[in-house]
């Protein structure tokens, strides 16, 4: 391979086994860019991974937990002021802002490529630029692709390991011309005139962007979580959700990039599906990918494919197979507890690295949730010594575990099939206090399009910004399409369109469900966690024909004599609490489609407007 010339910069140093002269021209171009004084290429070893773990704890940025409770894990803690996604800071610069669409932020692509060329110029002075390969989706799976990531940050080179298939046989799927998606991060942070380091590194100054067309990201100023492990969010979702669209161009369907758990449901008598469910950040997608079953369901099985994010193609046969594009685990600690969530606590048990939760005194972790009684002394996530008496948060609350996929007890067994898996049935759930029922069947795909188009949500410390306020979240998608929203509604009814034409047996099924109701207290009513399983068991009769249900204004729902209650003393009136249809409410949420399908009306799909049409005639009977 030819070493290009780095011009007083790091030395390229480029391993043997990589044989694509176009991704090591690409890494010397950005190293002669961002003038790092090292360059490391990752092989995704053990080896590597304890090194620079053991590099991270001797400059501050983490501490080793107790071996003995915690084996092998970490607690590493950011800068206050980089605690979570920055969706004001996240730029889709397609050619023109109509691509972009009224959700994202848009910037003409040569203008940002201008504002963020200085901003890169010299940022990683001082520091060491980690090349970081990585697949998304089981190493040569066709739903898979490729990125390679340059950070100047160890954290993000160990939570990659962790999060995707990184390392040293991404090179030979790469092969000598394979597509890689290229990803440039940097903390923003140089080391410029004998500046010292500090334990979390970032930048005042943030820029998270996308080039949809180039199929590029970069990444300045933020460590933390989907604004850093660029594999996640940024490609996984906003590059990859343009790629399928970008793609049905080419072979008229195109796929899917999803926000979407994904999860195996087995009855006794061994009838399995699978289905994947969109849900808001923070809104418990790890506890229902995991969730174990009531003690009166026996026999009834629960796998993980995934917790976050599904990559959903159609297959030879005409349905559609999805894969987790992930290989771990980020998700929200505050709240996960034993009850909660066992599998996770479980998976949790080593191995693991923690950002923003608290330090027990024998150097283990604890987050608001872990236990009903807090330890009499901790320090937070800031460092400072924290007593109940405190009066603040001993973690944050979008505090996360990154724990690989493969120490989750009920993984599925197959979770890393390059086939993927056939989905049954797609689930859209919002957190929401009032309004909608708790479990509704569309009674046709343009409907579940729609239920999951016009979804709203309570939001969620997973974002900066306030908490608590409805938004429209379409298909817990919001801050997650790389495109015109519309657009993107209108690809998911081509695609079940052609789906449907071919064979209409291969069209999953979709509901819509809201385990957040409360009363008048403001307590939740559905107990939720593993009583789920009451409705993913209806979900499955009905995908086999076998359960009952009413049609009502909005969909097809299930009556109290239609879900199994053994082993709960939920009665008929608690159930008409969370299921009854509020027509007034209805009309109100109506008034709030009506505002959404205004802001997005270039493009916006006239079956839409036909399914809103018909909600309101029914609605007015
Ligand atoms: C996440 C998120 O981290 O949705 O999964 O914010
Ligand atoms: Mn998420």
């Amino acid at each position: 391979m030819n070493q290009p010339v780095m011009g007083g910069v790091a030395t390229l140093n480029v391993p043997a086994y990589i044989k694509q002269q176009k991704l090591i021209n690409w890494v010397a171009e950005i190293a002669a860019l961002t003038k790092p004084d090292r360059i490391h290429w990752c092989d995704g070893s053990q080896e590597e991974y304890d090194r620079l773990c053991a590099e991270m704890v001797a400059a501050g940025t983490m501490k080793k937990l107790n071996q003995e409770k915690r084996p092998n894990s970490y607690l590493a803690c950011s800068d206050p002021t980089d605690v979570a996604r920055v969706e004001d800071r996240t730029y889709i610069c397609s050619s023109t802002k109509e691509q972009a669409g009224p959700t994202n932020n848009w910037m003409d692509p040569a203008e940002m490529r201008a504002t963020l060329n200085p901003l890169f110029d010299g940022c990683m002075v001082g520091r060491t630029m980690y090349v970081v390969p990585f697949s998304m989706g089981p190493l040569g799976s066709p739903i898979a692709h490729i990125g390679v990531e340059l950070s100047d940050s160890p954290y993000v080179a160990v939570n990659m390991r962790i999060m995707t298939r990184m390392g040293k046989a991404v090179y030979d799927v790469l092969g000598t011309d394979g597509e890689f998606v290229p990803c440039v991060h940097t903390v923003g942070a140089p080391l410029t005139a004998g500046r010292k380091d500090v334990a979390w590194p970032c930048n005042p100054t943030k820029y998270i962007v996308h080039y949809p067309e180039t199929r590029e990201i970069w990444s300045f100023g933020s460590g933390y979580g989907g604004n850093a492990l660029l594999g996640k969010k940024c490609f996984a979702l906003r590059i990859a959700s343009n790629m399928g669209h970008q793609d049905a161009q080419i072979d008229g369907k195109g796929w899917l990039a999803e926000h979407m758990l994904i999860l195996g449901v087995e009855s006794p008598q061994g009838k399995k599906h699978y289905i994947a469910a969109a849900f808001p950040s923070a809104c418990g997608k790890t506890n229902f990918a995991m969730l174990i079953p009531p003690a009166s369901f026996d026999g009834w099985k629960i796998t993980t494919i995934g917790d976050d994010i599904a990559w959903i193609k159609p297959g030879a046969d005409g349905r559609l197979y999805a894969i987790n594009p992930e290989a771990g685990y980020f998700g929200v600690a505050p709240g996960t507890n034993e009850k909660t969530n066992f599998n996770c606590m479980a998976s949790l048990r080593e191995n693991t690295i923690f950002t923003n939760v608290a330090l027990t005194d024998d150097g283990d972790v604890w987050w608001e949730g872990l236990s009903k009684q807090a330890p009499a002394h901790l320090i937070d996530w800031q460092g400072k010594d924290w007593t109940p008496a405190s009066g603040t948060k001993a973690a944050h609350p979008n505090a996360r575990f990154t724990v690989a996929a493969t120490q989750n007890p009920v993984i599925d067994a197959a979770w890393d099939d390059p086939a993927g898996v056939p989905i049954s049935a797609f689930i859209f759930g919002g957190r929401r206090s009032t309004t909608v029922p708790l479990v509704t069947e569309a009674r046709n795909w343009t409907e579940g399009v729609y239920m999951a188009a016009t979804m709203g949500s309570e939001t969620t410390a997973a974002a900066a910004g306030q908490q608590g306020v409805v938004r429209r979240d379409p298909f817990a998608m919001l801050p997650f399409i790389g495109y015109n929203m519309s657009d993107y509604f209108q690809h998911w009814l081509n695609l079940g369109e052609k789906i449907g034409q071919a064979n209409p047996a291969a069209l999953p099924k979709v509901y819509c469900v809201n385990w957040f109701r409360t009363d008048e207290q403001g307590h939740f009513v559905w107990p939720g966690f593993g009583d789920n399983m009451r409705v993913l068991k209806w979900m499955l009769e009905r995908i086999e024909g076998t359960a009952g249900g009413i049609e009502n204004i909005f969909g097809t729902t299930p009556r109290f004599g239609d879900l199994k209650w053994d082993g709960i003393p939920f009665s008929p009136e608690e159930f008409e609490t969370i299921t009854s249809i509020d027509k007034d409410a209805w009309r109100e949420e109506l008034v709030l489609h009506e505002e959404l399908f205004t802001k997005l009306a270039y493009h916006l799909p006239a079956e839409l407007k036909a399914v809103k049409a018909e909600l309101e005639k029914r609605l007015a009977k």
